[in-house]
């Protein structure tokens, strides 16, 4: 994994932007790929490199399991290969997926939350979007599976880059998406072109959620559609939980809004047609430990004699959706 074999990140054909940005990016894209002090990155690095003896132009994203490449494409030899290099980007976090029959059961059940926010999702059939911390990429081939012309994500967690990279390497000449490593606050302070704009499981993570949602508009076409997918307090009033110390075992949990707050912070940020679609406790069977992800997971950050609270006595994690539009 090196900037030179990866130089089509730079090649945003779908996107319009600054000259002047184009050559920061490419100092951060070579600073990114210079980590080698991160203590995995060696490892992550051989793993992707590994990855590459698989081969095929097989692939299915509008399936709940992203599929890329079939088990038949590998020799026995290979597919342990594949395995080893596989079982070396953990944690899977993220999917699942089966690459060239491997199936990566990850701790989350993505394809649940997507199943959800498609019932609210305007037509993505040809429409240029930006995933905000789009973790591995799990709902970037999504997107694309739903007939997206162009997806941009970003993320600046290097497992997760590594993991994208290794599974789509073989046919990402041929899918119209870039991950750019970089935090979302690093793009151009305003690009406006995007027709939808995702943010799942960011806005309880940013000091100034508000700031995070006019950033997200800035970036949105006129009349564009934002879709935020976000922890909540299931309450009535305009509220939110700041912890004090960890919520569920996340030590960056600053605030947890209650959905009426999410809307006034929507509103505030310029944005109309505000709607809160679903909210929903998030079950055991959705996040849960694997052998893909072998840490701890939900279940042993929630009480264990009263599951609708965490071990720190918040309510347990309950997320909610939302849309809303750029006005015209
Ligand atoms: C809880 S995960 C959500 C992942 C995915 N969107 C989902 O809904 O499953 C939060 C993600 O935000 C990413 N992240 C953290 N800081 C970020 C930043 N400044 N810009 C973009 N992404 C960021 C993390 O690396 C992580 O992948």
């Amino acid at each position: 994994m090196n900037l030179e074999r990866y130089s089509h990140l730079l090649d945003l054909n779908g996107l319009s932007y600054d000259a002047n940005w184009k050559s920061s990016l490419q100092k951060k894209l070579e600073a990114v790929f210079s980590k080698t002090s991160h203590g995995h990155f060696p490892k992550w690095q051989s793993a992707v490199n590994q990855l590459t003896i698989a081969n095929s132009t097989h692939y299915n994203f509008d399936t709940p399991i992203v599929e890329i490449g079939k088990a038949n494409d590998l020799t026995d030899q290979q597919s342990e290969i594949i395995l080893q290099a596989l079982n070396s980007l953990q944690p899977w976090r993220k999917g699942p997926f089966s690459f060239f029959g491997t199936h990566i059961d990850s701790e989350w059940c993505c394809d649940k939350k997507w199943q959800r926010i498609q019932n609210y999702l305007p037509s993505l059939k040809d429409k240029t979007i930006l995933d905000v911390g789009c973790g591995n990429g799990y709902y970037i081939l999504r997107m694309l599976g739903d007939g997206a012309k162009y997806v941009i994500g970003v993320d600046p967690t290097l497992v997760f880059l590594a993991q994208y990279y290794g599974l789509v390497q073989c046919i990402d000449r041929d899918i119209n998406a870039h991950l750019l490593p970089i935090p979302f606050e690093d793009l151009p302070t305003q690009l406006d072109q995007f027709d939808c704009v995702f943010s799942m499981g960011v806005l309880y993570h940013r000091r100034d959620p508000l700031e995070h949602l006019k950033r997200l508009y800035q970036h949105t076409l006129t009349g564009g559609t934002v879709l935020i997918e976000t922890l909540v307090i299931d309450i009535k009033e305009s509220a939110q939980l700041i912890p004090q110390d960890r919520y569920a075992g996340m030590r960056n949990v600053w605030s947890v809004p209650s959905p009426s707050l999410v809307q006034s912070w929507l509103y505030e940020s310029g944005y109309e047609d505000i709607q809160l679609h679903n909210i929903q406790t998030t079950q055991l069977e959705e996040q849960r430990a694997t052998q893909w992800m072998q840490n701890y997971s939900l279940v042993n950050f929630l009480n264990p004699n009263d599951h609708s609270k965490t071990i720190e006595g918040h309510p347990a994690p309950t997320r909610a959706i939302f849309s809303a539009h750029r006005p015209q």
